[in-house]
């Protein structure tokens, strides 16, 4: 694929360039991409591939080994710690690492960011808040449950409702389906697209779900050893030629890793002689 140049206003978030290594392993192999405002991009790829290394160099949360990135035009990823809880005041996040606090209610997890950014709160106005943000993902009457006593569907709508309310341009998804039953990542996958849709929000979705992907997405980006493989809407990757990418959305393993499997089971194999087992 043509490498592209990508310009610091040609999206609401632009990577230049952009590698990642951790020690002498490259994750991200020189990609260079820009993000529209208001659309929903998916990023896909077998697990590993570097998807939540790259959403999280989106927001400065890991620093690229070269290249830069830009979000609204200005380049971030060598701003401080301090410059940064500012900006990320723009974002929202669905991270499967930012679960929701066990020991605080459904109300205190909403007001958490709330309380963090903004000091001076009128109480009764942070109460209508937190039931906007509930309403927003149907949980409104949730406010003084605990999340052990909530289903995961429930969780995730809940950490959506904490990812809104600081009301962000930009919401980041790290595999928000993954771990649910097919219905509930449908409501999940309404609510993404709900967002988008009423609130303008743009949002970057990473999933291996490709149902999700096709369903809520207007572009998809597919990495493949650090490299973006394919990009486009669901119309293009479906029809896509490279077969790295029709096996992944296929749900089909590849000759090579076929090779290696069975290579393994021969190993398997001859690793036990009889005298194991007596
Ligand atoms: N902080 C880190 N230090 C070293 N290696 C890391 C670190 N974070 C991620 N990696 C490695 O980078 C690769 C990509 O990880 P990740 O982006 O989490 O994959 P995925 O596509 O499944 O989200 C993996 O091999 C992972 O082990
Ligand atoms: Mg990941």
């Amino acid at each position: 694929m043509a490498r592209k140049t990508v310009n610091p206003d040609d999206g609401i978030l632009v990577v230049q360039q952009l590698i990642k290594r951790f020690g002498s392993r490259v994750v991200l192999d020189t990609i260079s991409l820009a993000i529209e405002a208001g659309k929903t991009t998916a990023i896909i790829g077998p697990s590993g591939c570097g998807k939540t290394v790259f959403m999280k160099h989106l927001i400065a949360l890991e620093r690229p080994s070269k290249g830069k990135v830009f979000f609204d035009g200005q380049r971030i990823d060598n701003l401080p710690e301090r410059k940064l809880a500012k900006l990320r005041t723009h974002f929202g996040f669905c991270f499967q690492m930012s679960a929701l606090f066990d020991s605080l209610s459904v109300f205190e997890n909403i007001v958490f960011p709330i309380r963090q950014h903004i000091k001076t709160i009128d109480e009764n106005a942070l109460d209508e808040l937190v039931k906007h943000k509930l309403a927003v993902v149907g949980m409104d009457g949730f406010q003084r449950h605990y999340p052990a006593e909530l289903s995961g569907g429930q969780r995730k709508r809940v950490a959506l409702a904490r990812a809104i309310a600081l009301n962000p341009e930009i919401i980041l998804y790290d595999e928000p389906t993954t771990g649910l039953d097919p219905i509930t990542s449908d409501v999940i996958n309404e609510l993404i697209i709900k967002l988008q849709k009423e609130l303008k929000i743009t949002s970057v979705v990473v999933t291996h779900d490709m149902n999700s992907a096709y369903k809520i997405a207007d572009r998809i980006i597919m990495l493949h050893k650090g490299k973006v493989i394919a990009d486009g809407n669901a119309g293009h990757i479906r029809e896509h030629p490279n077969d790295l990418v029709q096996q992944f959305i296929q749900g089909k393993v590849g000759q090579a890793e076929l090779a290696a499997l069975r290579l393994g089971g021969t190993r398997f194999e001859t690793q036990f002689l009889p005298a194991d087992f007596q």
